[in-house]
């Protein structure tokens, strides 16, 4: 599939749940969000059909996300489904790493590629802190298991903000010197909405790469393929591989390659604005495959040229993060 402005479409991320056993200040407020309803939310068959015509319109990776995607039962058997498609799609996963413990080996077995894992903290008190929740040991112990299943490469996600984690960016980084990882750092994006950390916490990724510099001279890595917005590095003696992920201040608009559906069923061309399509609306009136796909279509007809922030800029978008998946 081609957008208006030359990218082909083919990464699908699917929300499966906007329901998640942490409370990371900057994704939730400390009382959650009011949860959608059991039928707000698409059943697996809803969402399999969706990804089924995605990925006969030429979706080649599908990624599953939350809220947390692991605490929605019956998980590893919609993986299953997914990685069964005929065209055999490559298959990921975004996790928090509570339960990765209990579902990697699971995961590997039914077909799952690979699992990001967010982690902004190897600091058990502030864990505590950033998340409201205890848990630094079960990630650790996640990221274990995902390794010992072969879910490779893996890859941490950490999102550095001011005044709360920005130190700990080396310790980080440090990690690829002993670990085939790839550690990414995120911009912080300030989806406004009452959330615990404002606009002015962001640390632009010329500051994260600034601070990544002092652990050694970092090498550009040559990307293949569609690798996505992530920035990649090595330092000279590292086995892993740094990411940087520009979410604001970089120009990754033009590379952008996905379509994103929420928990509840609507298509968002892009994360960082409010446009959605109403797919579950759809399903549920009984639409056709083609009817379906074309409304995939236009979704990807639909996707902006790039986003509106510039520096400093909140987002604004009325949905939060939790029932988009990042
Ligand atoms: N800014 C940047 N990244 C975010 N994530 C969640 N909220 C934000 C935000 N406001 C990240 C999570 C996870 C991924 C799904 O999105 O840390 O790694
Ligand atoms: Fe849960 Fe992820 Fe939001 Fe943290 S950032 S509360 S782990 S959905």
């Amino acid at each position: 599939m081609q957008d208006l402005f030359g990218r082909s479409i083919n990464y699908l991320r699917l929300s499966i749940t906007d329901r998640c056993n942490l409370r990371c200040r900057y994704c939730m407020p400390a009382d959650g969000v009011p949860p959608l309803g059991h039928d707000a939310i698409l059943s697996y068959e809803e969402l399999l059909r969706v990804a089924r015509l995605a990925v006969q319109l030429g979706v080649r990776k599908i990624r599953v996300t939350g809220g947390e995607p692991l605490v929605r039962r019956g998980v590893v058997d919609f993986v299953a489904a997914l990685c069964a498609l005929p065209e055999r799609p490559e298959v990921v996963l975004t996790t928090n790493g509570l339960l990765l413990a209990d579902y990697a080996a699971d995961l590997a077995r039914v077909g799952l590629a690979r699992v990001n894992v967010s982690l902004d903290t190897l600091r058990p008190e502030r864990f505590r802190e950033i998340t409201r929740r205890e848990g630094l040991e079960r990630v650790l112990a996640g990221l274990a298991a995902a390794e010992q299943a072969g879910l490779a490469p893996l890859k941490l996600n950490m999102v550095p903000i001011r005044g709360v984690n920005e130190d700990e960016i080396i310790d980080f980084a440090r990690l690829t010197l002993r670990h085939p990882w790839e550690v990414r750092f995120i911009e912080f994006m300030p989806f406004g909405q009452g959330l615990d950390y404002p606009a002015d916490r962001r640390l632009p990724a010329p500051r994260i790469l600034e601070e990544l510099s002092r652990l050694g001279l970092l090498l550009p890595v040559s990307r293949v393929g569609n690798a996505g917005p992530a920035r990649l590095y090595r330092y000279a003696d590292s086995v892993g591989q740094i990411g940087v992920i520009p979410a604001i201040s970089g120009h990754i608009c033009s590379e952008c390659n996905r379509l994103r559906l929420t928990a509840d069923g609507r298509i968002r061309p892009c994360l960082l604005g409010d446009q959605e399509i109403d797919l579950r609306q759809l399903l549920r009136a009984g639409a056709g495959d083609e009817e379906l796909c074309q409304a995939l279509l236009g979704a990807v007809c639909a996707k902006p040229e790039r986003h509106r922030l510039g520096d400093g800029g909140q987002v604004r978008n009325r949905r939060p993060m939790t029932g988009i998946g990042g």
